[in-house]
């Protein structure tokens, strides 16, 4: 629906507004006034100091004041504004607003406040008669340029590339492989920052773990873990960082944790070896044993994760220190034996400990230089359950275990019978070590087809198994990529 229209919103029960609900609002009133007033009315001025006023409170802390519009929800720098009573009024005229010109994305300097109310308010006036143009972005930027407005930038639909961010709600099939797909470029970009020294806003990274959350949370199945197991060589610092925050966040549903509490956790496993971006690359990538020198060169970078992110990420300081310290503790060990060296007793936090044990777990079943086959998942699982109560948390990591089953979801089976299957899904019974598998029929040119789902728990009438498991193994061993034979 084309509208040319932008009710003014109330001003009464302003007070009980939130201050990216309080902006919006402004934002409104402006757009409102500018259609009625001439720069000369007092009403301009007042309306234009609202605005401001409300931008300055939301930069506290920020280089930019971020909108972003995505899938009918707003975000305010990096957080949803939710839907309320309250708030609806202003939401969905914004949205329309929005909407009617083709903008996702209204990016505010902090120079604005230095600009006169003249300008502001051709700003306001661009804005509404945008509306009756071809491209209404387009022509707003160029108006903008010609008038010397460098204090904002608008984006538009369609100018993010396709595999940026998925849609939340769309339930194809494909979903997974794009969530997975998205979170490897986000972290990518990051790094990438990071390491030349560059600051980067925690939107983008807070945007990826809350669409890594709602994948996980709306599935029963790990389709998000299993993507997991998809690995370039190159990128391995990326893709375990993906890998762990993953799994961090199967293991924080498992036990319960509320919406909020998972997108922190994400992102720190996100962040956890950023660290690791300042090293040489030959040290991360060296095929024989580390010497001590460089072991203890290594060991610093559970603590440069935490000092880069302090000195990087441009956020502000209470919500940084959200992320600050799983990632330095995460080489600590339970017992606090680990690295660095610490001058204290207090226990790990439970962040810490979820992605220390998702950290050695995706290390494990990943094949690297010095280990050119990874280990399955239910020979690392073995391994873990020896550290249990001295490098992981014994519960936690008794959580975790139990989440995998004995065959994780991914793990490749040979079955009595000399097929080849693919864990489809964790056991339904008790038979803990008899998941659900898709048997894997070679196609003749090295791969495979997808064959029948089979449940292993299956008996004959005398109480024998159809299928027994002879060995298992990691899928990169025949070249197999979960994920294809599983979404
Ligand atoms: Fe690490
Ligand atoms: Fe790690």
């Amino acid at each position: 629906m084309m509208t040319d229209d932008t009710d003014q919103p109330k001003a009464s029960g302003q007070s009980d507004l939130l201050p990216g609900e309080i902006f919006l609002s402004s934002v409104l009133s402006l757009l409102h006034t500018a259609r009625i007033y001439q720069a000369d009315n007092p009403q301009v001025d007042a309306t234009v100091k609202t605005f401001l006023e409300s931008i300055s409170r939301l930069l506290v802390g920020h280089e930019e004041l971020i909108l972003h519009l995505e899938n009918g929800r707003f975000y305010l720098q990096e957080e949803r504004l939710p839907r309320r009573k309250g708030n609806e009024f202003i939401l969905n005229n914004m949205l329309s607003y929005f909407m009617d010109r083709g903008i996702t994305g209204l990016k505010i300097f902090p120079s604005i406040i230095l600009t006169s109310p003249e300008k502001i308010l051709y700003f306001a006036n661009t804005l509404n008669a945008s509306i009756r143009q071809e491209l209404p972005v387009n022509w707003m930027e160029q108006r903008f340029t010609t008038s010397r407005i460098d204090w904002v930038e608008l984006s538009q639909e369609g100018r993010e590339s396709a595999d940026d961010q998925p849609e939340p709600t769309s339930p194809e099939k494909n979903r997974p492989r794009k969530v997975y797909a998205y979170a490897l470029k986000s972290v990518k970009e990051v790094a990438g920052k990071i390491s030349t020294n560059q600051r980067v806003g925690i939107r983008k990274a807070a945007r990826m773990a809350q669409t890594m959350v709602e994948e996980v949370l709306v599935h029963e199945q790990p389709l998000l873990m299993a993507m997991g197991t998809i690995r370039a060589f190159d990128d391995y610092t990326f893709t375990h960082s993906v890998n762990v925050a993953i799994m961090s966040l199967y293991i924080g549903k498992e036990i319960g944790l509320p919406k909020n509490h998972l997108e922190r956790l994400g992102i720190c496993g996100l962040f956890h070896d950023l660290g690791k971006v300042i090293l040489p690359r030959g040290l991360l990538n060296k095929p024989a044993r580390l010497s001590e020198d460089e072991f203890s060169e290594l060991s610093k970078h559970s603590l440069d994760s935490t000092r880069l992110i302090i000195k990087l990420l441009s956020s502000p300081a209470k919500r940084k220190a959200e992320f600050l310290l799983a990632p330095f503790e995460h080489h600590l060990k339970f017992d606090l034996s680990g690295y660095p060296d610490i001058g204290w007793n207090y226990p790990i936090s439970l962040f810490g400990r979820i992605i220390a044990i998702a950290d050695v777990y995706d290390a494990l079943t990943s094949a690297r230089v010095y280990r050119k086959e990874a280990l399955s998942p239910d020979r690392a699982l073995g391994m873990m359950l020896k550290e249990s109560g001295v490098v992981f948390d014994p519960v936690l990591l008794k959580v975790f275990i139990n989440m995998l089953g004995v065959y994780p979801v991914g793990t490749v089976l040979e079955l009595d019978t000399g097929e080849k299957a693919l864990v489809s899904k964790p056991p339904s019974g008790k038979n803990m070590d008899r998941p659900w598998v898709v048997t894997l029929t070679p196609d003749g040119r090295g791969g495979y087809i997808r064959g029948q789902e089979i449940n292993l728990a299956d008996q004959e009438s005398s109480g024998k198994f159809h299928y027994n498991v002879k060995s298992s193994s990691h899928p990169a061993r025949f070249n197999i990529q979960p994920a294809q034979f599983l979404s």
